[in-house]
């Protein structure tokens, strides 16, 4: 057993994403910071991956954050057993369960032998089988949702049938759910759609609805002054806690222990030498892989504009079997010094960087809020998943810009014009004051003012705290 002194031992287990494990590091950092021991748990060849990209050290080794600690675990997943040829996402999810539910159990037993129990576990909702792993084992849990609390909603909605959503007979009816937009049929996460893209991974997110009751309560990545009112309503249904952008607090905790796939290229020499809000930046986050046809219209697009730019076009997952990506040979003779490629960047720096004009961004939701955070205008390029309905909130509901796709069922190439003229909008924000812009600022002073002492994420992550102390 644990000696009286010993601290509180928080166990997060995370999917193998960029998008999940970047808000995870950065909750497990204010959570070390606090002086708990925190273990921060992802699959082994997501793991292997980190530790190539020389992001983190394996093993049993302890990093010291403010008064605690944080160290990483990896549970056996089989996935690099097997053949790439057979391999799509169906089999992946189903493989994760296959090998990390046993290995989990195991993992978090040796905690107890090792003395140091686990003490709370906190949960990702793409993994509805760990929830039972912590009920099997009666750890109290609480679950990191790192999209946003509209999308909670629209996922709860759909699980409980409270309202219509559309089907494989009426694929086009509209949804209404209390207090969000009218959300057209395309405009509701993908996964929930007849058509269901990538539909595995909304099953794993609608099954967690199902085992969500124990859990002590739902942190979120989001502020309330941004979605202040759809999180009074869904906070009646289920303790949420909203307690982001969790990326502005992880920057002050100044430790080096970062979670990137691939190594982040340097850009900031090259930022340094852009006059202000000059620069547009490009990534499609981490899994979002464009046909050529349109890397195409973007680089036409972009060379057209006459904007310089910073375009993350990182390669193919090792998984999927997808071809890299290249520029046509005219844009790159073109462009010369006005734009830089590179595999990854620093995105939260490279947002901060006050050359920057505009954000071309997929939407993925940590893409959204560390935009916001930053004061950035975005041209908005969903692809799938919660990245439309992103899209929409960031266009109509916080007017911080334009939207140049309806997400891949739609099925269209956003042609080299659709993509110009957008820049120009956003960048220079048509005859008047940028007011896409402004929004922003006025979004980036709110998020300052919520991680803020005494703001209302500060404030519930505090409650958070506490609550695990108390265990
Ligand atoms: C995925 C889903 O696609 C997204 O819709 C969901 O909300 C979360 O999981 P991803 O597509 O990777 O995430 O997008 P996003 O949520 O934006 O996360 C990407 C993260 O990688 C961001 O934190 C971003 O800062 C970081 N990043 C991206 C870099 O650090 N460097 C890069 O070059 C690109």
């Amino acid at each position: 057993m644990a000696s009286k002194q010993s601290p509180s031992h928080v166990f997060l287990v995370c999917y193998p994403g960029q998008g999940h494990i970047n808000p995870t590091l950065r909750l497990a950092k204010k959570l070390a910071a606090e002086g708990l021991l925190v273990t921060l748990c992802t699959a082994a060849h997501f793991g292997q991956t980190l530790q190539k990209a020389g992001s983190i050290l394996g093993g049993d080794q302890c990093t010291p954050v403010g008064n605690g600690f944080i160290r990483f675990q990896f549970f056996e997943d089989g996935i690099v057993e097997i053949n790439p040829k057979d391999m799509n996402l169906d089999r992946f999810v189903a493989q994760l369960e296959l090998s990390g539910r046993p290995s989990l159990v195991d993992l978090i037993k040796k905690q107890t032998a090792e003395n140091r129990p686990v003490s709370c576990m906190i949960l990702n909702p793409f993994f509805p089988w760990t929830y039972d792993v912590a009920e099997e084992l009666q750890i109290p849990f609480a679950v990191l949702w790192v999209q946003s609390c509209a999308v909670f909603s629209i996922y709860c909605h759909y699980f409980h049938k409270s309202v219509p959503f559309p089907t494989e007979i009426d694929p086009t009816i509209d949804v209404q759910l209390p207090i969000l937009p009218l959300l057209k049929n395309d405009e509701i996460p993908s996964f929930l759609h007849p058509k269901k893209t990538y539909g595995v991974l909304g099953k794993a997110m609608l099954s967690q609805f199902g085992k969500l009751s124990p859990a002590f309560c739902v942190l979120i990545d989001t502020f309330e002054e941004l979605e202040k009112e759809i999180i009074n309503y869904m906070s009646k249904i289920i303790p949420l806690k909203p307690i982001g952008p969790l990326f502005l607090n992880s920057q002050k905790l100044e430790i080096e222990v970062s979670v990137d796939c691939l190594k982040a290229e340097d850009c900031m020499d090259w930022l340094n030498s852009k006059p202000p809000q000059s620069v547009v930046y490009v990534s499609f986050g981490s899994v979002v892989f464009l046909k050529q046809e349109q890397i195409d219209e973007i680089a036409y697009g972009l060379c057209n504009s006459g904007f310089s730019f910073l375009w993350v076009l990182k390669p193919p997952s090792e998984f999927f079997g997808k071809q890299r990506q290249t520029l046509p040979e005219e844009v790159v003779e073109k462009i010369g010094e006005r734009g830089k490629i590179v595999q990854w960047s620093s995105q939260e720096r490279v947002l901060s960087h006050e050359s920057i004009g505009c954000f071309v961004t997929h939407c993925g939701w940590n893409s959204s809020v560390e935009a916001i955070a930053n004061g950035v205008p975005v041209v908005a390029f969903p692809q799938w998943g919660d990245q439309v309905t992103n899209a929409k909130f960031l266009v109509e509901e916080y007017g911080v810009g334009v939207s140049l796709s309806r997400g891949v069922e739609v099925n269209e190439l956003v042609t080299r014009d659709e993509i110009e003229r957008c820049l120009s909008d956003v960048m220079t924000g048509g005859s008047g004051e940028n007011v896409f812009r402004q929004n922003a600022l006025k979004w980036k002073k709110a998020a300052a003012a919520a991680v803020a002492d005494g703001g209302s994420s500060t404030r519930n992550f505090q409650d958070f705290v506490d609550k695990i102390r108390q265990i």
